[in-house]
């Protein structure tokens, strides 16, 4: 029986939008992501936020030549300013009453582990689950992010299946893969694999791996090989067709500082050129809703009913259901099976 998810609009998760360390303090950021034109801006108070970026007003988007001030923004066509929450505090040529409807919408915002993530939801709802603190958070015992970004032709849906993609890893990336298991576990899918990699620009490196991803746009994997290392993969899309791809390396060095820094480096032009593997199929594939799969095939009808689990329209309500709020500390409640298969799965 064909098997079939409803995968329309954007999922519900947290979404990284920028590493830490690309918004300074007084810095305010343009950019669009779930067909939404956002800003991000970092106020003297060191708090990262992310609100709509056109101005209630006459809709000039602030994050296009406005400006931090303090703890406010201010449009740059007739500089309105805004507060925190995001309300309208100021029009500099108007002494009357400020309308509460001059506000900007103001979004979820968690910023953890060097990373600045953003909470999405089809209607507005709070978040149902969290972004886990990392052993690298505030350690010294751990290089910096190393990071970069691709903006890429394609689909959320499509990166997520690598993480089951059992048979696409020695074709693909010339990896051996000895044991590969997948387990699906709430808003969590996990992939444990060791092997051996062969990287591009030569040798080999035997690893271990636990690949998490915590929701559908955001994957930790712990890597223990010649060094252990956390690699970051954060896919959040801009519309149906494109997305960024956030990806970075931080480790735990081992001898020198330049020797580390130059594994670093081989590491991160090593990690560039895997992504850019896959990045190529990506492009230039087409999603089979009824794919023919093999026997040794990775779980992919599994991996297919956790993602559609992100879009469902009666899924969890989160802990904050009042809607859009100024960002955590957010509760978490438990994440409900919410898959929404059109037919039943054969698997
Ligand atoms: S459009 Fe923003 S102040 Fe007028
Ligand atoms: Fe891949």
């Amino acid at each position: 029986m064909a098997t079939r998810y409803r995968i329309e609009g954007f999922p519900r998760g947290w979404f990284m939008v920028l590493f830490s360390d690309e918004l300074a303090v007084g810095a305010m950021h343009k950019m669009k992501y779930f067909g939404r034109s956002l800003m991000a801006w970092r106020g003297e108070d060191g708090v990262a936020r992310i609100m709509d970026a056109h101005c209630p007003h006459l809709g000039a988007n602030i994050a296009a030549g406005g400006k931090v001030e303090g703890n406010t923004v201010v449009c740059p066509f007739h500089l309105w300013r805004f507060d925190t929450l995001g309300q309208c505090v100021e029009i500099p040529y108007c002494d009357g009453p400020i309308s509460k409807k001059a506000t900007l919408g103001s979004w979820p915002v968690i910023e953890r582990n060097g990373m600045i993530f953003v909470w999405h939801h089809p209607e507005g709802e709070g978040p149902d689950f969290d972004v886990p603190s990392l052993p690298n958070d505030g350690s010294s015992e751990w290089t910096p992010w190393r990071h970069h970004v691709l903006r890429i032709k394609t689909h959320s849906k499509e990166i997520v299946e690598n993480v089951v993609d059992l048979a696409h890893f020695m074709p693909v990336h010339g990896t051996h893969v000895e044991t590969f298991v997948n387990e699906f576990d709430g808003h969590k899918a996990i992939q444990r694999t060791k092997g051996t990699a062969y990287p591009r620009g030569g040798g080999k490196d035997r690893f271990e791996l636990d690949a998490i991803y915590y929701g559908p746009g955001y994957q930790i994997s712990d890597m223990r090989g010649y060094l252990h290392s956390l690699l970051v993969n954060a896919h959040t899309m801009i519309d149906e067709h494109t997305l960024d791809l956030r990806f970075g390396v931080s480790l735990k060095p081992r001898g020198s500082s330049e020797h580390n820094d130059a594994f670093a480096e081989a590491y991160i032009k090593n990690l560039t050129t895997g992504f850019l593997e896959d990045v190529e199929i990506w492009e230039n594939k087409v999603y089979r809703d009824t794919p023919l799969l093999a026997r040794s095939d990775g779980p992919i009808m599994k991996l297919r009913r956790w993602y559609a689990q992100f879009y469902t329209q009666d899924g969890p309500r989160g802990a904050s259901a009042t809607g859009l709020q100024p960002g955590g500390p957010w509760q978490v409640g438990r994440l409900q099976s919410g898959a929404a298969p059109v037919d039943e799965e054969e698997e």
